[in-house]
């Protein structure tokens, strides 16, 4: 009954994340982590064409390490940690988009992202924000958990020495909506890509714990574990009716 029981518990943990391999990265830690990548994010398509169209008659600038190229920012020398064994961690770009129109009434920086990676499903995007809300409130705060980022809708791929999650869905939380007075909180905002350095045995490690972890049972571990109970079960029933005949 032990040897089964046992069995039963080593089948289970069997089915947990598999943590990746360590890398040969420059993590000071034995597990895979990324210090540096980029990310790119288009913001908001609408929000971009309501800024350059006929109506706004604006356009935005960016600074440090922020740049854009249609139809997406680009988030250059990210800078951080995020170890893969949990997918906890955050990475961060110096630079700003600053978005103007209507003749300057329109003024609306967010400086300093930062990525802050929660889980294998949930990152939050932090920015600091500065203007005023569409009815003209100065708005001027720092460290905004401005967007949510579904990262088990994402797209995950290996490529080289890189791990590529791209289509993160991104939605605006109520604090970012706060902050930015006019979108509504879970607005969705343009899907984020990133390209994070981690390293080849890292990239592949990483997708393969990711499919294992989210692949569903297999008939013969299902199989397995039925089985294992079943004697569990009746190794049981057996000690239990012997020791009352020996009574
Ligand atoms: C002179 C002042 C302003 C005028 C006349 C104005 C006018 C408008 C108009 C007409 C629209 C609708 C655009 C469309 O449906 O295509 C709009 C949308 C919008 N405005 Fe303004 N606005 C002003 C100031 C501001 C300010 C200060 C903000 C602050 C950020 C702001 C943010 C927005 C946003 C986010 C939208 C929605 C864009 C989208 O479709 O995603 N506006 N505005």
């Amino acid at each position: 009954m032990i040897a089964a029981l046992a069995l039963v518990v080593v089948l289970t943990a069997s089915l947990g994340v598999a943590a990746p391999q360590p890398a040969s990265n420059s993590a000071a830690t034995d597990v895979c982590a990324a210090q540096s990548g980029l990310a790119t994010w288009g913001f908001k398509e609408s929000f971009r064409a309501y800024i350059s169209g006929s109506i706004a008659n604006g356009e935005w600038m960016t600074s440090g390490d922020i740049s854009y190229s249609t139809p997406a920012f680009t988030l250059s020398a990210l800078t951080g940690e995020v170890l893969f064994d949990d997918a906890v961690g955050e990475l961060g770009a110096t630079g700003s988009i600053r978005f103007t129109g209507h003749e300057g009434i329109l003024d609306t920086t967010i400086a300093d992202p930062r990525l802050v990676f929660e889980n294998w499903d949930r990152l939050v995007l932090i920015v600091d924000v500065m203007g005023t809300t569409q009815e003209f409130v100065p708005v001027d705060e720092a460290d905004v958990a401005f967007a949510e980022g579904d990262l088990a809708a994402a797209s995950w791929r290996a490529e080289g020495d890189r791990l590529v999650i791209e289509a993160i869905p991104l939605t605006l939380t109520s604090q970012g909506a706060d902050a930015f007075g006019t979108y509504p909180a879970g607005e969705p905002l343009d899907d984020l890509a990133l390209s994070l350095s981690v390293g080849a045995s890292c990239a592949t490690g990483i997708i393969e714990a990711r499919a294992s972890a989210s692949a569903p049972l297999g008939p013969l571990v299902i199989a397995a574990i039925v089985l294992a109970a079943v004697v569990a079960v009746a190794g049981f029933v057996v000690v239990r009716a012997r020791r009352r005949l020996r009574r």
